[in-house]
């Protein structure tokens, strides 16, 4: 986690991030919130998100992002208390390692319901809100390497973060003349506990390999991704839309 203390880069904005109780979007809403923001986390993780918001001073909502009903819970809460949403970070996500062969309808649906319909849902209710508040906005949709290229034993997983790369540049023309701004960001490694279980994480030797492999020689953290949601998310990127930014330390081409 970062103790960076910020330059008012989001000062007025409110901001939700999904998926925020740890991990990258944690570390999202610390940065958010010293760059001047009013920041909401959500997840499924009640008590862990509540400690982290607790710790930025940030609200906490339970929030599952593959249902629709509570993305309008969430969304009229924000409205009601802040009168505005001017960031959307769809950071929530699963990944179940799994080659086709092994990926069941079952596993299939749990990962495109959270990877993908949360995506969705996000950009259908943040989006509709931000324009009813008639602000503009910048919507950042969290992807993956896994996004951009066909990683092994990825079959669900990467049907979803393709969808969100896909999904992301059609919102960007839907909303380009509200002032709107959607764009993916697609992470390679990022030791958070999404990954910590990979067999290539394993022990401290597995990992110091794996960092050397890579050709800036160490794995990415939360702040990493956190900086460029961060832009992203702020004005600085005003004429960045539909796009996808990589951000794996030097692997994907
Ligand atoms: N860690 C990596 O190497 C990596 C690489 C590429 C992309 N990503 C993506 O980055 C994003 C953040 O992942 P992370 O690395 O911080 O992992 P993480 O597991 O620490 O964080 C993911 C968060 O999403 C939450 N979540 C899961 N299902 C949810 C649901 N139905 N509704 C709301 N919240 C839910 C989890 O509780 C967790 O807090 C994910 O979209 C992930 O796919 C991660």
């Amino acid at each position: 986690m970062s103790d960076y203390a910020g330059r008012g880069r989001l000062a007025g904005k409110v901001a939700l991030i999904t998926g925020g109780a740890r991990g990258q979007g944690a570390e999202e809403g610390r940065l958010f919130a010293a760059e001047g923001a009013t920041v909401i986390l959500t997840d499924v993780l009640e008590e862990v998100g509540g400690q982290s918001a607790a710790e930025i001073g940030a609200e906490f909502l339970v929030h599952d992002v593959g249902d629709e009903a509570a993305w309008e819970t969430v969304v009229a809460d924000v409205i009601a208390h802040h009168g505005r949403l001017d960031v959307l970070v769809n950071n929530a996500g699963i990944f179940q390692p799994k080659q086709l062969l092994k990926t069941s309808v079952e596993d299939w649906d749990r990962t495109i319901r959270i990877n993908q319909v949360g995506v969705f849902l996000g950009l259908k209710v943040g989006g509709r809100a931000m324009i009813e508040a008639g602000n503009g906005g910048s919507i950042v949709n969290i992807s993956s390497v896994a996004g951009m290229e066909g990683v092994f034993g990825s079959m669900a997983y990467g049907a979803s973060k393709w969808a969100v790369r896909g999904m992301t540049k059609v919102a960007a023309k839907e909303f380009g003349r509200d002032g709107i701004r959607v764009n993916s960001v697609h992470p390679g490694i990022i030791e958070t506990d999404m990954v910590s279980g990979m067999p290539a994480m394993s022990d401290d030797a597995k990992r110091e390999r794996l960092a050397r492999s890579l050709p800036v020689g160490r794995l990415g953290t939360p702040t990493d991704i956190a900086n460029l949601v961060l832009f992203l998310a702020s004005e600085e990127s005003g004429f960045c839309t539909g796009q996808e930014f990589v951000i794996d330390g030097g692997t994907f081409r």
